[in-house]
């Protein structure tokens, strides 16, 4: 789905790290518009004024977290693009898994990464149009690798880090790359068939099933018990009279 005049499956450059950086999507959307390409990955070993959906904040630790946003530029319309963020959640959850941490996670639509119950990565994509024409998506992605005060309430629900369940976890610089090569898979399987490729998969993970939520739309809030997700990535609930209700997979989309 992405870069479709070009054939080369997406590929992610080699990270560009920041000390510091108050938000590095906010960063790189500045560097998007000044004609960064698709697979620019912009890093920080501290992010001080985290940004999360909805106009949400995030919180992370002064240091050894995991901050980072990358670009990709698509040629779809935001119904097909809404569901790059889901194909994210799927390859951070690979990456948690991996030994040696091997730590089990669900995906909370559209995409949040939990384990046990408790938020374990954000992810915060905002698409525009690009001066080119195309849709360029920039991916925000925090992974909690270490604990920090206050961030239960910062993020305002539960949290856990990696180390919370693997002590010797190390620096999130040092588990950037592993996490990258997860991410090009599933990103570059969702290219090749969509979100036909991710749903299973997804489902299979999906946290909530079952269970009353309310889900927050850009325009409003729906309630109903978990069922499942649609084919076009939209989550599907079951509403208290007996009918389902669908929430379009754009709600997971920020504006530029
Ligand atoms: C959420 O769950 O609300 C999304 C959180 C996304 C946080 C990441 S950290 C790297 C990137 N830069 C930001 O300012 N936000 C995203």
């Amino acid at each position: 789905m992405v870069d479709q005049t070009n054939k080369a499956a997406f590929a992610f450059l080699p990270p560009i790290w920041l000390e510091e950086a108050t938000s590095t999507s906010t960063l790189l959307k500045e560097r998007v518009a000044a004609g960064a390409p698709s697979g620019t990955v912009l890093a920080a070993r501290r992010q001080t004024q985290g940004r999360g959906r909805m106009g949400g904040g995030w919180l992370s630790a002064g240091d050894g977290d995991l901050t980072f946003s990358f670009h990709c530029r698509s040629r779809q319309p935001p119904l097909a693009t809404a569901t790059l963020p889901m194909a994210c959640a799927l390859g951070v959850r690979d990456f948690l898994a991996m030994p040696p941490w091997r730590i089990a996670t669900r995906c909370k639509w559209p995409n949040d990464v939990l384990a046990e119950n408790a938020k374990m990565c954000g992810i915060l994509t905002e698409s525009g149009a690009t001066t080119s024409g195309d849709i360029g998506l920039v991916v925000g992605i925090g992974v909690n690798v270490r604990g920090v005060p206050g961030r239960d309430a910062a993020i305002g629900r539960e949290t856990a880090a990696m180390q919370d369940f693997f002590p010797d976890v190390g620096e999130g610089a040092a588990l950037l790359p592993l996490l990258l090569e997860c991410l090009e898979k599933r990103i570059r399987n969702w290219e090749e068939r969509g979100f036909a490729g991710i749903r299973g998969d997804l489902e299979a993970c999906l946290w909530g099933v079952g269970k009353p939520v309310t889900a927050k739309t850009g325009s409003g809030a729906v309630s109903g018990t978990v069922a499942g997700i649609g084919v076009g990535g939209e989550l599907v609930l079951l509403s208290p009279d007996g009918g389902t209700v669908k929430v379009s997979s754009v709600a997971a989309l920020d504006g530029w």
